[in-house]
């Protein structure tokens, strides 16, 4: 449809535009090009249909700002989607479970800033640089890293893998164990879950159940025993949450840290080894907080924002948006528009910390510093301990995910070889049992996790299979 210079009559509305589908393979494999597509046709604002519901889909980097900065004009929350409360949005829409969880990210409404306190202060022990716990989370991270690049050193000094599934998925689930202050059974039973979950298999609803129920009786016995972590902290500030309530937000933990931080380090490595040689340039010069400042604004993990709905009539970009219709903010494309307004010094905006990929606003991301921190170390630990990374497939054959929210690799497939001077740590007893076990079908004493990751390196565990 042609876009009609000083906006659309008053009485067309989000469904009365037949919008095209945003989801197929185009999106999947070249999403700039399906966003440049929408601006030309129509504006800083497009209609899209999102898997059969249409959908306002924000391109603009000032018409994105606007929509963050004014949470009052623009909540998140369902109870606000018109269409929906008409019965008008199937009640098996494959992307409502996400919108409608009961946690910090998609709530909107009065409640948000009670729950918005306690995220903050439970996070500050874990993101403030002179207190005792980010230094001991540094430490876990750099040494949970060492551990994982061991294990594939153990496959070969040289070689092919996949990184995501050896790495960068790994690394921050083993992390958030420490941050829920759970034992090494607890998490990793839980870590174990949030994969399922994650890869959407087949028992994916059950692990589901089974990470509630975990993270229930975590907050039951935080609340008898509060110790140094995540949830104890959470209770302190907001004394009043029920332990479901609590539950709901650390399975948000684990999952964010899980595939949005997992997502990062992927993207950076992919940035870095394929990038316009700026990420690489910032890596060398050992910038590395630059360097994920420009994986952010190049790769931002997080593609789509959670949906706002205006209270009121509101005119954006060509468009006037009902109030009541879902509009969602496309982090990438606005970030080319941020490129283009920059012109002739795109240099301005590569440095520029103005992106959008922790969000703006009173909804930004609350966890910037931690997720920065677990990749910059992850990234540190690779480039301090392989000569060569360089992808395993041609670029434009990378397996991205099919995602309304996230633009992450379902793999990444690397060649490596480890630097001459790396000597490779003889095995730790996990992993000896766990070549015991692959080989004598024993049940080991070793951790369960770091057996199935010792498994993924002998080759006799399918990473995808858990
Ligand atoms: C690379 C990693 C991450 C990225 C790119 C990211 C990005 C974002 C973005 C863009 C938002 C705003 C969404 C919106 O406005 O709809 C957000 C919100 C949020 N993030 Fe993150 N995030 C990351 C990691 C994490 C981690 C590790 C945690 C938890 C430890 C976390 C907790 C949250 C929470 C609680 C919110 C909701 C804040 C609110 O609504 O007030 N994020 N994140």
């Amino acid at each position: 449809m042609e876009r009609v210079s000083g906006g659309y009559p008053p009485d067309i509305t989000l469904e009365s535009l037949t919008p095209e589908p945003l989801l197929g393979r185009e999106y999947q494999d070249r999403p700039e090009a399906v966003h440049e597509r929408l601006r030309r046709r129509h504006g800083a604002v497009a209609p899209v249909d999102l898997l059969g519901v249409p959908v306002w889909l924000v391109l603009g980097y000032q018409e994105a700002l606007h929509v963050l900065q004014n949470d009052a004009m623009w909540p998140k929350g369902m109870q606000h989607w018109r269409a929906r409360n008409e019965g008008r949005v199937p009640d098996d829409w494959p992307v409502a479970p996400a919108l409608e969880a009961d946690n910090t990210m998609a709530r909107g409404g009065a409640d948000h800033a009670r729950y918005r306190t306690a995220w903050d202060a439970a996070l500050k022990p874990f993101q403030d640089p002179g207190h005792p716990q980010t230094r001991r989370l540094k430490d876990n991270i750099r040494r949970t890293a060492n551990e994982l690049v061991m294990l594939l050193a153990q496959q070969g000094r040289s070689g092919t893998a996949d990184l995501a599934a050896r790495f960068s998925r790994p690394l921050p689930l083993m992390v958030a164990g420490e941050l829920l202050g759970a034992s090494r059974a607890q998490s990793e039973r839980a870590l174990m879950d949030i994969w399922r979950i994650l890869d959407a298999g087949p028992d994916s609803a059950l692990a589901a159940e089974r990470v509630h129920t975990a993270m229930d009786a975590l907050a039951e016995e935080k609340r008898r025993r509060p110790g140094e972590d995540f949830p104890s902290y959470m209770l302190a500030a907001q004394p009043l949450l029920t332990s479901s309530e609590l539950a709901h937000e650390l399975t948000m933990l684990m999952g964010m840290i899980s595939d949005h931080a997992g997502i990062l380090i992927a993207n950076a490595v992919v940035e870095i080894i394929t990038g316009d040689g700026r990420a690489r340039a910032s890596l060398s010069a050992g910038m590395i907080r630059e360097t994920v400042n420009h994986v952010v604004l190049r790769k931002p993990p997080l593609a789509n924002f959670m949906p706002r709905f205006p209270l009121r009539d509101q005119r954006l970009g060509e468009y006037v948006i009902r109030a009541g219709e879902p509009v969602w903010i496309a982090t990438a494309a606005t970030h080319a528009d941020l490129r283009s307004a920059a012109g002739a010094s795109p240099d301005r905006a590569t440095s520029t910390r103005a992106h959008l990929s922790w969000g703006a606003g009173p909804r930004q991301c609350p966890a910037r510093e931690l997720a920065t921190t677990i990749s910059t170390l992850a990234l540190e630990c690779l480039f301090e301990h392989f000569a060569l990374l360089e992808l395993a497939v041609p670029a434009d054959q990378l397996p991205w995910r099919s995602s309304p929210f996230v633009r992450g690799l379902r793999s990444l497939p690397i060649r490596y070889e480890l630097r001459a001077d790396y000597e490779i740590p003889s095995p730790d007893p996990s992993v000896a049992a766990a070549k015991r076990t692959a080989s004598e079908e024993r049940p080991a004493q070793a951790s369960t996790l770091r057996r199935l990751l010792a498994g993924t390196v002998t080759g006799t565990i399918d990473p995808h299979s858990f």
